[in-house]
């Protein structure tokens, strides 16, 4: 987290309003006369849920660090020193200071060029192209407007950003300008824009499709202080809601899905933007929830992605859960519950939900557990009633049954392993066994100690009663 983010969560703009003006209560805001301007009857209004104040009279308004540099009468970097010593974070460094000055600057420089990529799509003739291709796409107008979509015609941003006061050195550095052969250019050209926002709504970069075939299909913003996409979740800001109010977040890849998902009322999507799921990723969304659904794009790249991400997921589940006392039976329950939904073979959500809004919601609703989704996958995959496609399909999925907490669970799971693979329980037992002895698995969370102390040696054995 960043100083500010960190300065504004532990400091409530009430508390440091109040310290300057009387403020009463009015619904869930306050109000109370303005310390700006003249006035008898209080237009200055400060909002707890949004941290931000505004003076209905005068006009001025903005978050914490505004209304202290407003009212001490400094610089920014005099506010935040004033602040940050009120939360009592040390920010005693010059450097902190420029570090912070800048990440602040560069969420300001890209939330002013989304607006202005906003209004260039909304009004301007030049992007008609852009007009006409998001109508093909069939995204309509509300959703264009809530994820704030956008068009960059031309090289008209660096003179807009500048005269609103932005240096091309911040527009370097926010990754919108590029400079070759000691020439600044806009990196984006003739692209459909899409902002990217992390959970509290502030823009830390771009995609940006191309309206034609041209490659890249899509350009993202480079790395910047704000901007690594390990640690983005598409959608974020407008999907956590949803997330946290039904229990589980949907993941898909890319960004036209998240649209369409949310364009069709399935609020809780997210996209990894078209890679694995990273751990940064997963931390993310186990703060709402700790129910995952994936949507696997049927072609195989895209399911070895996600199958990537999928294990990252379960991984840090498992570290998560060796910390916890195992014993207090709560452990089950606190391990995130993986969920895959199978699409239609050549669809992606976006053209699926299009098509059939209604299938989609019956296919989030039915998504399957991971170990019968992969049950499924393998027998679709592999020839079973080949001795090679069977030991396959069983290394591949019993590590994932040995690691189960519920015993009940493990139990069905082995029983539906060994049906659908047509051998029997006690040969899958055995190659458990054998899984258990090769060095890859050791790290897995089978027991490595014996379960009933003294009353065996034989590993094999051990192991079986674990099971
Ligand atoms: P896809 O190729 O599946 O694109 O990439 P898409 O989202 O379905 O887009 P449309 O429907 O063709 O317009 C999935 C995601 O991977 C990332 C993007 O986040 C994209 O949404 N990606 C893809 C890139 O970053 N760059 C690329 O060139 C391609
Ligand atoms: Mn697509």
């Amino acid at each position: 987290m960043g100083t500010v983010d960190e300065i504004k969560q532990r400091l409530d703009i009430v508390d440091t309003a109040s310290s300057y003006v009387k403020l009463e209560k009015a619904g869930r805001n306050f109000k109370g006369l303005c310390p700006f301007h003249e006035e008898k009857t209080p237009s200055f209004f400060v909002f707890p849920d949004r941290q931000t104040w505004k003076c209905f009279g005068c006009g001025a308004g903005g978050d914490i660090l505004s209304l202290v540099m407003k009212k001490e009468g400094g610089d920014f970097n005099d506010a935040l020193m004033i602040l940050a010593e009120k939360a009592g974070i040390s920010l005693d460094r010059k450097k902190d200071v420029a570090e912070v000055k800048l990440t602040d600057r560069l969420y300001q420089v890209n939330e002013a060029a989304a607006e202005y990529y906003h209004a260039m799509l909304l009004n301007e003739s030049a992007a008609e192209v852009a007009r006409a291709y998001v109508h093909r796409r069939g995204l309509d107008k509300k959703t264009v407007v809530d994820f704030q979509l956008g068009f960059c015609p031309n090289d008209e941003l660096k003179r807009h950003l500048k005269r609103q006061g932005f240096s091309e050195d911040e527009l370097l550095a926010a990754g919108l300008l590029s400079k070759k052969e000691g020439k600044l250019y806009g990196l984006f050209r003739q692209r459909l824009m899409f902002p990217i926002r992390d959970s509290k709504g502030k823009v830390l970069g771009f995609g940006a499709r191309a309206l034609d075939n041209s490659m890249p299909k899509y350009l993202n913003s480079p790395k910047t202080p704000i901007f690594d996409k390990s640690g983005i979740l598409y959608g974020i800001d407008r999907a956590q809601r949803a997330i946290r109010e039904q229990g589980f977040a949907v993941i898909v890849e890319g960004y036209m899905d998240v649209l369409a998902a949310h364009q069709y009322s399935t609020a809780n999507v997210v996209a990894s933007m078209g890679t694995a799921l990273t751990e940064r990723q997963v931390t993310m969304l186990k703060g709402l929830t700790r129910s995952l659904v994936f949507a696997l794009d049927p072609d195989t790249a895209g399911s070895a992605a996600t199958m990537r991400g999928i294990d990252i997921a379960r991984r840090s589940s498992d570290r998560e859960l060796l910390t916890l006392p195992t014993l207090m039976g709560t452990a089950s329950k606190l391990r995130s519950e993986i969920k895959v939904i199978s699409l239609p073979e050549g669809k992606d959500p976006d053209a699926l939900i299009r098509e059939d809004p209604q299938l989609w919601q019956q296919l989030v609703d039915q998504a399957l557990p991971l170990i019968d989704h992969l049950i499924a996958a393998v027998s679709s995959k592999l020839d079973l009633t080949r001795p090679e496609g069977k030991s396959s399909a069983s290394e591949q999925i019993l590590p994932l049954i040995a690691e189960l907490e519920d015993e009940v669970q493990r139990e069905f799971y082995l029983g539906k392993l060994a049906d659908t693979l047509g051998i029997s329980e006690a040969v899958l037992l055995r190659m458990a066994a054998r899984l258990h002895r090769s060095p890859r698995e050791k790290r897995s969370r089978v027991p490595s100690k014996p379960l009933i102390n003294g009353c065996s040696s034989d590993r094999t054995e051990e192991y079986c009663l674990s099971l």
